[in-house]
């Protein structure tokens, strides 16, 4: 059976930087606080889901040396659709000049894993290159003047591009789950603005991230012992802390750039999956756990072998 290796990674980040301090000066609210509760220091905000996913996938694809016409699927996860009709992916189609098919996925923060796990499946179906997408704008659904909310998101995008291979691939096993009665916990309706139960979530998002990244790494036959890189989604620092500590991951095996982006929800993991590959903490044959839990609520998590 065809597996799929990851040959091109890219990142896509608004300009403007968005300080603790800068909220602080119009919000009852301090960097200490944010800082404290959450890691975050600053985030980046503007631009559209789909100029974003364009910027990321057009980096993804420039470094495996292939252009849209490469592509057979575009799957783009994101939470926060600059249209409810047609999806984005249709915009980043063009945009690419993506040759095959394009749709979205909305998993909320699980989003990206949920795409990447489905990008296998389509491989495994004969396609030969599928470019996978995290993108969001949540400073779009955000109210600037809640406190609550307004500290924690940001907007990026991230992507990834998977070929095909005749080996057995990078994934080793994948975890996928969803418990719609604690759909409540987080929402945004139609022309409304994002809420959340923080502490509610902050609760069940240790327990699924373990519980998840226990099964998915079991089905490989594995242990967290084995795990050279964890790449938790990025929405409270605190919740990474102890979801690793849980697990067992030492600090220096953990991936964080909540500080510098804040949660930006389905691109959070392929944010934080890009860095640790430019700082060179991601080698040939490492073991790389990727976990992620959002609205839904959803979770997902991945075993991948790197290098394939
Ligand atoms: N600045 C200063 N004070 C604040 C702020 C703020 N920005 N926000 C809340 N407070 C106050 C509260 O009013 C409360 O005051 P009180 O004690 O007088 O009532 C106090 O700080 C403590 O508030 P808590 O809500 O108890 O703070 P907590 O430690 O739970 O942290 C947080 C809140 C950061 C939201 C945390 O619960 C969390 O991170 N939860 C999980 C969030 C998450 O993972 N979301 C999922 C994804 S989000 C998405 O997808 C977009």
């Amino acid at each position: 059976m065809p597996g799929a290796v990851v040959t091109g990674w890219g990142i896509a980040v608004p300009d403007k930087v968005v300080t603790n301090e800068d909220l602080s000066a119009r919000l009852d609210t301090s960097d200490q606080w944010i800082a404290e509760r959450t890691g975050i220091r600053e985030r980046r905000i503007g631009g559209t889901t789909a100029e974003l996913a364009i910027g990321a996938g057009r980096a993804a694809l420039a470094r495996a040396g292939r252009t849209g016409d490469d592509v057979d699927v575009l799957v783009l996860a994101t939470s926060t659709p600059d249209a409810l009709v047609p999806g984005t992916s249709a915009t980043v189609q063009e945009g690419l000049g993506v040759r095959g098919g394009a749709f979205d996925v909305n998993a909320a923060c699980s989003g990206f894993v949920y795409a990447l796990v489905v990008a296998h499946g389509l491989v495994l179906a004969g396609a030969k290159r599928v470019l996978v997408i995290g993108s969001e704008t949540l400073s779009q659904i955000t109210d600037w003047d809640d406190r609550s909310i307004a500290v924690l998101v940001g907007d990026g995008a991230g992507a990834v591009l998977l070929e095909a291979t005749d080996g057995p691939g990078q994934l080793l096993a994948w975890d996928l789950g969803a418990d719609g009665s604690l759909r409540h916990l987080l929402k945004c309706d139609h022309g409304g603005y994002l809420y959340m139960n923080g502490k509610e979530i902050f609760r069940h998002a240790v327990r699924v991230i373990v519980e998840s990244s226990q099964k998915a790494l079991a089905k490989a036959g594995l242990q967290t012992s084995d795990v050279d890189l964890f790449i938790p989604h990025q929405a409270n620092a605190r919740i990474i802390t102890a979801a690793s500590q849980r697990l067992g991951i030492p600090d220096d095996r953990c991936v964080v750039t909540i500080d510098r982006y804040g949660n930006t929800s389905s691109a959070s993991i392929p944010l934080a999956l890009a860095d640790a590959l430019e700082t060179d903490r991601i080698r040939p044959g490492a073991l790389v756990l990727l976990s992620g839990f959002g609205g839904g609520m959803t979770w997902a998590s991945a075993v991948l072998r790197w290098g394939g």
